[in-house]
């Protein structure tokens, strides 16, 4: 049985990616603020028992790596989802975003993640696949007048992370490192204007991070599985 570890899990595509795994017959790891208070996570458990195991934590805390490690025991992973991420100050102006708007955003999309996957390293068995929620607004060659600016700059800097730690693991990087761009997606944070439904964007991304297993790759990638530069 594949163990999955999702990372921001309450709701929109992280709850789909939860869903979406439990289905496929996986034990899962969710992992969110307060998962008592999400009614999807909730209807899950009821559903799925003990295949489902909902763990406490705010990722922007420093101490989100031991306390996740802590929950899960001896339990090794096959996938890590590093999937939480806000949107940032509604402005998306540097000139009148807060120093506390900016350091929050910057450290849910791209330091917190990075701190995570970091934490989480030594539990991944053998072709395990690690992957982060980016954004197509991080490619600066696809996106070079983000509408959103603030959120597209935190996204690239979670790309860049990701590529830096790459490099120092270099040959002794024995997993797949996936950065994700999951569609503009019906959720909280895509609005009911965007064209794909959750299920759509994870029903991609889910066979995208399987279609990793066992590479060394390290990629930005589409829900369709189309490359993306960085
Ligand atoms: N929707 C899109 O069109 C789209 C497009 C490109 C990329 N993305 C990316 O896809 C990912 C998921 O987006 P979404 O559309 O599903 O967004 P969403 O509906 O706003 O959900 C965001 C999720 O992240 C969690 N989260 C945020 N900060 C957290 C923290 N500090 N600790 C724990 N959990 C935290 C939220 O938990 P709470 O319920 O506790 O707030 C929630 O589960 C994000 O990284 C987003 O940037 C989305």
């Amino acid at each position: 049985m594949l163990d999955v570890l999702i990372a921001g899990a309450s709701r929109g595509i992280g709850l789909g990616l939860v869903r979406a795994w439990l289905h496929g017959g996986a034990r899962v790891f969710a992992v969110a603020r307060d998962p008592a208070a999400s009614a999807g996570l909730n209807e899950l458990a009821g559903q799925f028992g003990a295949r489902l195991q909902t763990i406490a934590c705010d990722l922007n805390d420093p101490q989100a790596g031991s306390l996740i490690l802590a929950a899960l025991g001896d339990a090794r992973l096959d996938r890590v989802l590093l999937n939480a991420g806000v949107y940032g100050p509604a402005a998306q102006d540097v000139a009148t975003a807060s120093e506390a708007e900016i350091g929050q955003l910057f450290v849910s999309n791209a330091v917190a993640p990075l701190r995570l996957a970091r934490a989480l390293r030594p539990r991944l068995k053998p072709d395990a696949v690690l992957a982060a929620t980016s954004s197509v607004m991080a490619s600066l060659q696809l996106s070079p007048g983000a509408d959103m600016p603030l959120y597209a700059a935190s996204k690239a800097a979670l790309n860049s992370l990701l590529l830096s730690w790459a490099a120092q693991l270099g040959d002794a990087r024995d997993f797949a490192l996936l950065a994700l761009h999951p569609g503009w997606v019906q959720t909280d944070m895509g609005g009911a204007g965007a064209p794909l439904t959750v299920e759509e964007s994870v029903t991609g991304l889910v066979a995208v991070v399987e279609a990793a297993a066992g590479t060394r790759d390290c990629r930005f990638v589409d829900h369709q599985g189309e490359a993306l530069p960085w």
